[in-house]
């Protein structure tokens, strides 16, 4: 086995910070001064690992994070992150003192919640920082436009709370037809404009994800919240593209464990399922389907080994997949423990893309990199 450094798994994933600084700098290029940019890193900040990429995106200058919940927003306190947090999600009542304790930014969108939250800051004589959701078209969690006015009324008015945010989310920016995203922020505008007239609008006024970031630059507003292009990653891989020049961060990697001989007519995996029908060379991969390797209804398909696609054969099992290296062997000589497996990243002249694997699975880039668990382990690279 070569004499790298490996983590300590024989399966891990490879984090580049250059390339996390390098997009987020891309994406400042694009707004004007006075818009801060919202780095989302929920879920792991998708499957990058949340404490190490915030890290290295409030160095590299992320002026807020987002997360989905108030445990994720927590870790990113432990971790040492100062930068403003908002909760994407819905946060109950009951945990306004963890958030309190934390200083964490909070989503309200009904005034029941809101109140209680109130109540909670009040006796602790503090101010809970929350921006109001408004619904306009995803039909998810936030007030009706025309509640609006009511709700941030109400809000203004108790002291344990300070409005400081007022969001709404888009459906389709990642589409080509941009109408209906269109529709939306007009409906978020007429509300902002409204709200000014009585006094009631927050500072902060924010829609734009990284798909309306890249192609509605007049939805910036004073905030953009971006997730997917921090990663390099398309928002969607037909109809909304990255432009040039940002680059992947992620790359998912293994080793070979165990290489073998089949004979013809021996089964692999579970069930049975793969009979060989001549000679093989079988190699062992120690990812499975509890590391987010999915086992149904469709497969990664193949990996690759010494810039070969190794299909998978069989079932993908727990922690274990094997794969044939019949034809990498007779190119490229033999496949031996230790060799180095790529599953999402470049080797060679070979590439599986997280947009590719998507295809192959049946889903979307966002699934591919937020699913792969936690006991993988991230390494952060130049
Ligand atoms: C409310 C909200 N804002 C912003 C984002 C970031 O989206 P993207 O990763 O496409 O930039 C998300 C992600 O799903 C979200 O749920």
């Amino acid at each position: 086995m070569a004499s790298l450094n490996y983590p300590p798994r024989t399966t891990w994933i490879e984090v580049s910070r250059g390339a996390l600084t390098h997009n987020l700098h891309l994406l400042r290029g694009r707004l004007a001064p006075s818009t801060q940019l919202m780095a989302v890193v929920k879920a792991n900040a998708y499957g990058h690992g949340a404490a190490e990429t915030a890290r290295i995106l409030q160095t590299a200058g992320a002026d807020r994070f987002a997360v989905a919940t108030l445990s994720e927003a927590v870790e990113l306190r432990q971790a040492g992150i100062e930068r403003p947090i908002l909760v994407l999600g819905y946060t109950p009542a009951w945990h306004s003192e963890l958030a309190l304790a934390y200083a964490i930014t909070l989503t309200v969108f009904e005034l029941e919640t809101a109140a209680a939250m109130h109540a909670v800051a009040r006796d602790s004589g503090r101010r809970v920082p929350v921006h109001v959701k408004v619904n306009t078209g995803m039909n998810r969690l936030g007030v009706r436009p025309a509640e609006a006015p009511a709700l941030l009324t109400a809000l203004t008015a108790l002291d344990g709370l300070s409005v400081e945010g007022i969001f709404t989310h888009f459906a389709t920016s990642d589409e080509i037809d941009r109408s209906y995203a269109e529709a939306q922020f007009a409906c978020f505008g007429e509300l902002l404009d409204t709200l000014a007239s009585v006094g009631l609008r927050p500072p902060l006024a924010h829609a734009a994800n990284t798909a309306a970031l890249l192609t509605m630059p007049h939805t910036h507003l004073n905030l953009v919240r971006t997730g997917i292009a921090l990663y390099g990653l398309d928002p969607d891989r037909e109809q909304c593209v990255l432009p040039v020049g940002f680059r992947p961060a992620l790359a998912w990697k293994a080793i070979v464990t165990h290489v073998s001989d089949l004979k013809p007519g021996e089964a692999v995996s579970y069930g049975r399922e793969f009979i060989a029908s001549r000679a093989l060379r079988a190699a062992i991969i120690p990812v499975g389907y509890a590391d987010g390797f999915p086992r149904r209804p469709q497969t990664w398909s193949s990996v690759l080994i010494h810039g070969q696609a190794a299909p998978i054969l069989g079932r993908v099992c727990m922690d274990q997949t094997v794969v044939d290296v019949t034809d990498i062997e007779a190119q490229t000589g033999p496949v031996a423990q230790g060799d180095e497996v790529i599953l999402i990243g470049v080797q060679g002249a070979a590439s599986i893309s997280a947009e590719a694997a998507s295809v192959r699975v049946g889903t979307n880039n966002y699934d591919i990199v937020s699913r792969i668990l936690a006991r993988v382990p991230r390494i952060y690279v130049a």
